[in-house]
């Protein structure tokens, strides 16, 4: 690395694990956002202003104004695998590297995932509050009974890294694996024995759906009232992706009208707002975003977002580059 880089200067907008800001501060002038929250558009269009690298979450929305506000903004790094919440397409008409953090959050999101799938199916939350509130009153036969989850069918939406990991996890209930995505995944058919089908179908048989689809113009609201209608009674629907590929009012009344048994859900569609009535509804599990939350894993994305940072700054290629043309 070069040592002429003392005036190059990166705007973080929010605080990450130490490791990854003392890689940056190593080489480059860093201001960290000095609040614990999100910041209006105001602060970040300040922050920006002068940054040649911009390290950002996922709760940070990068339009084309931010871009514009620095014509020397040279990489934005993603503190996420998805990226929706930059205008990709912008960045790269003005010739802005961006890069994410895949990989190194895949098994941890697909544990999240189990969490939900074991919490809803057993109704964890539900139990551990009834022990709270002092009712358990000695073993009762009728008490809180859930769902098997051994040797059920589970829908997983979206077989990338994330959709194996759940699937390989399931293999250890026995369970039936199908699995609708843009095209078959022949690594999925031969490990994990998954059947590709059609959407509805998925819907229809299993009695555990779970998302792991990116979220773009295609696949906003694929699971609408619609949808919902085509899931079995007895299912559950969990989703550790993005909250707007739910339509989540319909989900409620889904939830609410007994049309599926529940839901384990880590994301929504207006974060960190939740849909009216979601919060009440006994047959949820309700996360706040948590899918990647473990030291180790967080401590690697920042590494991870701060080495890409620096390979952009250095002209070298981003290990984890989203737009690979503006090279
Ligand atoms: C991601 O990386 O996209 C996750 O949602 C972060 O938890």
């Amino acid at each position: 690395m070069s040592s002429n880089n003392s005036k190059t200067k990166i705007f973080v907008t929010r605080k990450i694990p130490q490791p990854g800001l003392d890689m940056l501060k190593e080489h480059y002038e860093v201001i960290v956002n000095p609040h614990n929250r999100v910041l209006s558009k105001d602060e970040l269009l300040d922050g920006v202003r002068t940054a040649d690298g911009l390290l950002c979450l996922l709760t940070d929305d990068i339009t084309a104004e931010v871009m514009d506000i620095n014509p020397n903004l040279k990489v934005i790094s993603n503190y996420a695998v998805g990226y929706n919440n930059i205008d990709v397409e912008a960045a790269t008409k003005r010739g802005i590297q961006v890069t994410n953090t895949p990989g190194v959050l895949t098994d941890t999101t697909a544990d999240l995932a189990w969490a939900l799938i074991m919490a809803v199916g057993r109704r964890v939350v539900e139990g551990d509050v009834f022990t709270r509130e002092g009712r358990f009153e000695g073993w009762d036969p009728m008490l809180l009974l859930g769902t098997d989850i051994t040797g059920k069918t589970l829908g997983i939406i979206g077989m990338g890294r994330i959709g194996q990991a759940v699937a390989r996890r399931a293999m250890g209930f026995d369970m039936r694996i199908l699995y609708h995505d843009m095209a078959p995944v022949p690594v999925a058919e031969e490990e994990y024995q998954a059947e590709f089908v059609a959407l509805d179908e998925l819907l229809r048989q299993s009695d555990f759906v779970t998302i792991h689809a990116p979220l773009t113009d295609e696949t906003r609201h694929m699971i609408g009232r619609r949808e919902l209608s085509v899931m079995k009674k007895m299912a559950y629907l969990v989703n550790t992706a993005r909250g707007p590929l739910v339509d989540e009012e319909a989900l409620v009344e889904a939830l609410r009208d007994g049309i599926i048994a529940g839901a384990g859900l880590d994301v929504y569609e207006n974060e960190p707002r939740l849909a009216s009535g979601l919060a009440e509804l006994p047959n949820t599990v309700i996360l706040p975003h948590l899918g990647s939350a473990t030291l180790e894993t967080r401590t690697k994305m920042a590494t991870m977002a701060a080495a890409n940072l620096v390979a952009a700054l250095e002209g070298k290629r981003p290990p984890h580059i989203v737009n690979p043309e503006v090279l």
